[in-house]
């Protein structure tokens, strides 16, 4: 069964903010230069955006939720945003550079995405990303999956979540003619604000594939007994944090070859 998550862009931007801050470091990876053209995949309410027209680029941020869309037109009038599908999309416009941050791990059809991003990228062109890698998240994987299957329910069939190795990505992207310049994988154990809160609003905002169809009442049970399970390891001085692991790149878009004379 494959279900969408639901976004809530703002419960993203008061309770999830994190993911955009973090996202800075990522950005000195791609480095955004005055005047160059840059799209955002997976944009979000558009913060990362902002950051590359400070720096003097222009930035078109792209995302599959529309209301995270219409949130980042409100908040940055001033700046291009679209809906569209990753796996799908066209443009006419050819871009100088494509950025992606907490995003490529919710698209299921890798192959797909890195296809499209060489096909918007100019011939020299440069693709920065990062995501949640082998490894991300694995204890709250493992806790939901027990707890799903004491009640019958499969959670491996209902994960939104692609998160592979360094090796399987980056052959990806040679396979499809990307010369890879850089790529991390990396442990980030990531602090949730909120306090005891903290889980259930992270468990709200990313998991819904999960407790799809599930009673309000069984969903609340459901979420304390995941919240139990993972206490011991992941719960520490007042905050829950997580055992995230990130993938880090940056591919080049070869440059035409010209015909020697
Ligand atoms: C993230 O967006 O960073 C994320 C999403 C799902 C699981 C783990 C991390």
């Amino acid at each position: 069964m494959h279900v969408e998550n639901r976004w809530n862009a703002r419960l993203y931007d008061s309770k999830l903010d994190f993911v955009s801050r973090f996202g800075k470091g990522v950005l000195e990876w791609l480095q955004p230069q005055p005047g160059e053209t840059i799209l955002d995949l997976g944009c979000g309410t558009g913060d990362l955006c902002a950051e590359m027209a400070k720096a003097g680029a222009v930035p078109t941020g792209m995302d599959l939720s529309a209301e995270m869309i219409d949130t980042a037109r409100s908040k940055y009038p001033a700046l291009r945003f679209f809906v569209a599908n990753a796996e799908t999309f066209v443009t006419e416009e050819l871009f100088d550079a494509v950025f992606s941050n907490a995003a490529l791990h919710w698209m299921k059809r890798p192959e797909a995405v890195i296809r499209q991003v060489w096909l918007a990228l100019k011939p020299g062109g440069r693709f920065v990303a990062e995501f949640g890698g082998a490894g991300n998240v694995e204890r709250v994987v493992q806790a939901i999956r027990t707890v799903l299957a004491d009640k019958g329910r499969d959670a491996d069939s209902c994960n939104p979540w692609y998160f592979p190795g360094i090796g399987a990505y980056t052959w990806l992207l040679e396979q499809q003619g990307f010369v890879v310049k850089l790529a991390q994988h990396f442990e980030r154990p990531t602090e949730l604000p909120d306090g005891e809160q903290g889980l259930r609003h992270w468990l709200d905002a990313f998991c819904g594939p999960f407790f799809a169809d599930m009673p309000p009442q069984e969903k609340d049970e459901t979420c304390a007994m995941i919240a139990e399970r993972l206490r011991p390891a992941l719960f520490r001085d007042g905050s829950w944090v997580l055992d995230y692991c990130r993938i880090r790149v940056a591919a080049i878009k070869p440059p035409e070859q010209r015909p020697l004379p």
